[in-house]
């Protein structure tokens, strides 16, 4: 069985750095240097589950796709697409619904989660503000991933789960009907960092502690200067492990960079200018990828090109395993 590795990505939000650090740096380094047949898409079905805003969504699905291929993604090597692009993908959906045991759904944590936020709020009716798409969510996952008979399937911790009802549901099709379906495999990233915010909890939007990827030079810079330190003066030692400078410097930095600014914290360096160097550090990364970006970012009908080339690519193999899915439960040409 060969390998394939599928991953998706909300179109929520505008990337961070903490997404850039946690998911993307990670995903477009794990593309290079090998021959992994690999599927990057946009998951813009699951991004209208929870966020109602159309222009948001919109503009996320640009942005992010903008960000992936700024950082590198090449989609000439890994085919990249939109999901809405690809209608076999609600099509099997549906199917997947048919087979699939609405008490699987029930045990789903996002849905869990719901439930038990109204049952805390003393709500009367445990589903309030679910709706069917946040309740089967895990369905169209399991589409996203069986369409392409993914193995590997890179996801955070968050969404083993789903990868394992994705599983259940390849089994239960194959079982009533025949062997179409491989099984996937989440694969966790244990290295990877989360990135530190700038109040020193993990960084994430809904923390409003998040460091922008792509905004301005400037901004960039307004933002590291506004990271919590203590409040220790300029020539006392600093404690490198205990700091949230030292701890985002790090995600950027080799090895060496990282001893010597060690040192330079037990040298008391001052916070401003720990801060300086952190943003000098990040930049010289990320600005070459800015100016793509940006590029890309003014250019939106490059983009959508790209993504019809990716979408292309996947419809091929999408439209033999949907006829042979037709074929398997019985929906086919009278005439033949
Ligand atoms: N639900 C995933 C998330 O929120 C995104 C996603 C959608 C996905 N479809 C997928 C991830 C298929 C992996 C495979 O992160």
């Amino acid at each position: 069985m060969n390998k394939r590795v599928l991953t998706g990505i909300t179109t929520t939000g505008i990337p961070h750095l903490g997404n850039y650090v946690g998911a993307i740096r990670p995903a477009v380094q794990s593309t290079e240097g090998n021959s992994d047949d690999a599927y990057f898409f946009l998951a813009d079905y699951h991004g209208i589950i929870k966020c109602h805003d159309p222009e948001q969504i919109h503009e996320s699905t640009l942005a992010i796709a903008a960000t992936w291929l700024a950082c590198g993604l090449d989609p000439e090597r890994v085919t990249f697409y939109r999901q809405s692009d690809i209608p076999e993908i609600p099509e099997l959906t549906w199917v997947f619904h048919c087979a699939c045991a609405k008490g699987l759904m029930n045990r789903a944590h996002a849905y869990k989660a719901a439930v038990d936020a109204n049952n805390a709020e003393g709500n009367t009716d445990p589903d309030h503000g679910v709706s069917m798409g946040l309740f089967s969510y895990p369905i169209l996952m399991a589409a996203d991933i069986l369409l392409f008979n993914a193995t590997h399937i890179p996801v955070g911790r968050d969404q083993i789960q789903h990868v394992e009802m994705a599983r259940d549901i390849a089994g239960r099709f194959n079982h009533r009907y025949r062997d179409i379906f491989v099984f996937p495999e989440a694969v966790v990233d244990e290295q990877t960092a989360l990135l530190t915010g700038l109040d020193g909890r993990k960084m994430s939007k809904s923390y409003g502690n998040t460091i922008p990827l792509f905004d301005s030079e400037k901004k960039l810079r307004k933002a590291i200067m506004k990271i919590v330190t203590n409040s220790q003066q300029p020539g006392e030692p600093k404690d490198p492990d205990d700091s949230t400078v030292f701890d985002i410097y790090r995600a950027f930095a080799s090895k060496e960079q990282s001893n010597e600014m060690r040192q330079r914290y037990a040298d008391g360096i001052a916070w401003g200018e720990a801060k300086q160097a952190l943003f000098e550090l990040i930049n010289a990364e990320i600005g070459p990828f800015r100016e793509r970006y940006e590029a890309l970012m003014s250019n939106p009908q490059e983009v959508e090109m790209i993504l019809q080339r990716g979408a292309e690519k996947a419809r091929d193999e999408a439209r033999g395993r949907i006829a042979a899915v037709r074929e398997a439960i019985g929906i086919r040409s009278l005439g033949a």
